[in-house]
């Protein structure tokens, strides 16, 4: 039973004016993050995977999120399809975690094979069962769409078309040629903090002064704000000290995709859970020269090692039992109300369907 130490905020279509924080529960409990699991993560649409990754017949991408292994492939006929990584024998994996090409689809235990369509096509030396019902035997699907250079998947049941549910976020992006820049690089991080942890520190610009140095050098902190001009995005600006606009977007998208994007490149950014304690950031970088990613990379490593140190140790303190609920900024922390605003608000939505 999750235990809301304060009532869901609503959520309209601007800045919620919260000021108390979430409790510290939110951030500890399993059972917070297994109602997470229904509520936030099977109930949006996540970005996946860069285009380029499920380009060609018979590549893959197999990924957990939340506790659900999923892998995209290409069908030979150039369709996407996505299933739950979990064979209906003994649940075995159908691909191993990572990326790769897949001539068919045959589980890595026991060989049974599967149609791209996930329905099952031979049981390999199985012998004689008459009870076993091939059309109760198919992977189970999820739903796969492309929007620009980017794949998102949805494991949930009938969600409305991605079109209509990122048009606001995509209007925002429109300007940039996404599909202009290559993709390059790919790097990965495991947090030892809730998801939300780290999603929090990222929508707030108040911590930059005291623990990044080199962008607090960079950006004129006095301009640093951040907006929410929609339920589903929030959005980063600021003018730099040299006097140069920014010229990009700093984008995040409830509930966990942060993308950075400029005229000549872009990095994406994930916020994955593995578990209620660990947790996935994911970059994918992409550039229209691709010499420029590694400095883009050098300066996320840079970003992260600072931020990982400090929701790293702000996770041990939440689990410590000392704190329990905090005040937000109203003048920096808007958007981290608005997210956790979202989240306790579809956690209690999910709550109240499951009774
Ligand atoms: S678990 Fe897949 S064939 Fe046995
Ligand atoms: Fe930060």
């Amino acid at each position: 039973m999750v235990r809301l130490l304060h009532p869901p905020r609503s959520v309209g279509t601007t800045v919620p004016l919260v000021s108390r924080t979430l409790s510290a529960d939110w951030y500890c409990d399993p059972q917070v993050y297994a109602r997470e699991r229904d509520a936030v993560w099977r109930s949006e649409w996540l970005m996946f995977a860069p285009g380029a990754k499920l380009s060609t017949p018979g590549q893959y991408v197999a990924e957990e999120i939340a506790g659900y292994p999923v892998f995209v492939v290409v069908e030979p006929d150039g369709t996407l399809r996505g299933f739950h990584n979990v064979c209906p024998h003994r649940a075995g994996v159908i691909v191993w975690p990572g990326d790769g090409t897949a001539g068919n689809l045959v589980c890595r235990y026991h060989g049974w094979a599967f149609g791209w369509d996930g329905s099952l096509k031979s049981a390999r030396d199985f012998g004689d069962d008459p009870g076993l019902c091939p059309a109760e035997q198919s992977l189970v699907p999820i739903h796969v769409e492309r929007w620009r250079n980017l794949v998102f998947v949805h494991l949930g049941d009938d969600p409305a078309p991605l079109a209509d549910e990122i048009a606001p976020f995509a209007a925002e992006c429109a300007p940039f040629d996404m599909e202009s820049m290559t993709y390059g690089h790919r790097l990965v991080r495991v947090l030892r903090c809730n998801w939300k942890t780290y999603a929090d520190n990222y929508l707030e610009g108040y911590h930059v002064p005291l623990i990044h140095p080199s962008l607090n050098r960079a950006l004129e902190m006095s301009t640093y704000r951040v907006d929410v001009p929609h339920d589903s995005y929030c959005i980063h600006r600021s003018d730099t000290r040299d006097g140069s606009p920014a010229g990009g977007a700093w984008l995040y998208r409830y509930p966990n995709l942060a993308v950075n994007v400029y005229a000549d490149g872009m990095n994406v950014e994930r916020i994955v859970p593995i578990g209620h304690d660990t947790t996935h950031v994911v970059y994918d970088y992409f550039a229209t020269d691709l010499d420029r990613i590694e400095a883009m990379v050098e300066m996320s490593n840079v970003v992260l090692d600072e931020d990982q140190a400090m929701c790293e140790v702000v996770q041990r303190n939440l689990d410590a039992g000392i704190y329990r609920v905090g005040r937000l900024s109203p003048r920096h922390e808007a958007s981290v109300g608005w997210f956790q605003g979202r989240v306790a608000t579809a956690v209690a939505g999910s709550t109240t369907a499951a009774t």
